[in-house]
């Protein structure tokens, strides 16, 4: 190690979410699919989810970073790398953190899609302070973004009670204060794989008529087996990371688990005795939003108060893969929101109009660029042929 070798730490600096104004509640559910308002509350503790309508996975991506980014107060041409951790992406290629690094006007960035499925967002963090914690980068941008209700079987009672739309994001920096992402830990277990999954669509069942007709384009779990699996990963993982952070369970302020189900949640928390003051839940409002769950639900628990300077905080995901992950952090950063002022608001207004003007702008040259180009290359082979001819 050098002598002037400094211990990075990231901490999470902004914060934003976006969750669509389109409410879906039980009541109109059972309306479509054979269930009731009872049933999905008892098993799930699910009342409403946010439907997208004319979001999209990158626009609800973009609001929610452009949120992280005012809270900061960092410009977006200050942004090292975004990282839009989504099972629901755009498309399978391009990314959608490219798309949403365009539009926010982060020239600077580099950009990639996560897919972690319901861990992305902490396998994201991971990815994150790591980068910060070697040097490497300084500020990155980690969203989880998905709009899952266009994957879903909406005559699938099983599954569509289940999902919601929305996004969540936060800018995480370095410093060489101590605190921010403490310990992460990662797991995945691929035998498991055909449990929670969307079969079709990609390299090794490729989109064709027999594919649509079987409806292997839409999520597929075994709900059951599922189940059992979050309840025994979940605690373990909580525990590592506490661990991993020098921590006590004592000292942990609050926890934020994945918003998939109440029951889950709720066993964890009994396996590790903590109160329900120590665990933030707000699935009634939006179902399970896959990898934007844990941000949103951070963003909420900011709002309510109850994360506050010195408070040690831990994130933990599970899902598709099978994966899981957790994470144990020491909040540093003042929650009161700074407040933006009409010249501030201006400014961003002017900077995302700029950036998608300039964004235009790269468009037609590249396609002005690309006919000349041609043209001249025309006439290149054209003088060449007459050159070969003589
Ligand atoms: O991010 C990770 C994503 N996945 C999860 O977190 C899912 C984890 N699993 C779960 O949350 C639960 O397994 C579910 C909520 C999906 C299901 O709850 P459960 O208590 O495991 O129910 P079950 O699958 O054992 O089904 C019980 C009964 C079945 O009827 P029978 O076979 O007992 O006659 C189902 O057909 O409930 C029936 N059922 C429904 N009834 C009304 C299943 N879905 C519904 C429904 N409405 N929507």
């Amino acid at each position: 190690m050098s002598a002037n070798h400094h211990q990075r730490y990231a901490h999470i600096v902004g914060w934003g979410k976006y969750v669509p104004p389109n409410i879906l509640t039980n009541e109109e559910l059972s309306k479509r699919v054979d269930t009731s308002d009872a049933w999905i509350r008892e098993r799930t503790g699910i009342r409403e989810r946010r439907i997208a309508t004319k979001e999209t996975t990158a626009s609800m991506a973009l609001y929610a970073a452009q949120e992280a980014l005012e809270v900061a107060d960092v410009n977006p041409n200050e942004i090292d790398l975004i990282i839009v951790a989504t099972s629901s992406p755009e498309y399978i290629f391009p990314a959608t953190a490219s798309i949403v690094q365009d539009q926010l006007g982060a020239q600077n960035a580099g950009a990639f899609d996560l897919s972690a499925a319901c861990s992305g967002f902490v396998y994201g963090l991971t990815l994150a302070a790591g980068m910060i914690r070697a040097g490497t980068y300084n500020n990155v941008l980690v969203i989880g973004a998905e709009t899952f209700s266009r994957l879903l079987n909406w005559k699938d009672r099983a599954t569509c009670i289940l999902f919601g739309d929305g996004a969540g994001a936060v800018l995480l920096q370095g410093s060489d204060e101590y605190g921010g992402i403490l310990s992460t830990v990662l797991g995945s277990d691929g035998s498991g794989g055909e449990l929670l999954e969307i079969p079709a669509g990609g390299s090794k069942n490729p989109t064709s008529l027999e594919t649509v007709m079987a409806n292997m384009h839409f999520v597929k779990m075994n709900g059951r087996e599922v189940y059992r699996f979050a309840t025994r990963v979940m605690v373990d993982a909580i525990k590592q990371a506490l661990q991993k952070a020098n921590l006590p369970l004592a000292e942990l302020d609050l926890l934020i688990p994945h918003q998939a189900n109440t029951r889950i949640i709720d066993y964890a928390a009994k396996a590790l005795q903590l109160p329900p003051s120590k665990v933030f839940v707000n699935l009634e409002k939006y179902g399970n939003t896959s990898a934007a769950s844990i941000p949103i639900a951070l963003v909420e628990a900011i709002e309510d108060k109850r994360v506050n300077p010195g408070d040690h905080l831990v994130f933990v995901g599970f899902g598709a893969g099978l994966s899981w992950g957790a994470c144990a952090l020491e909040w540093t950063e003042p929650t009161i929101k700074r407040i933006t002022t009409p010249q501030r608001a201006a400014q961003s207004k002017l900077r995302y109009g700029w950036a998608n003007v300039k964004s235009m702008g790269h468009r037609v040259l590249r396609r002005v660029d690309a006919g000349v180009s041609r043209t001249l290359d025309r006439i290149e082979g054209h003088s060449n042929d007459n050159g070969n001819g003589k």
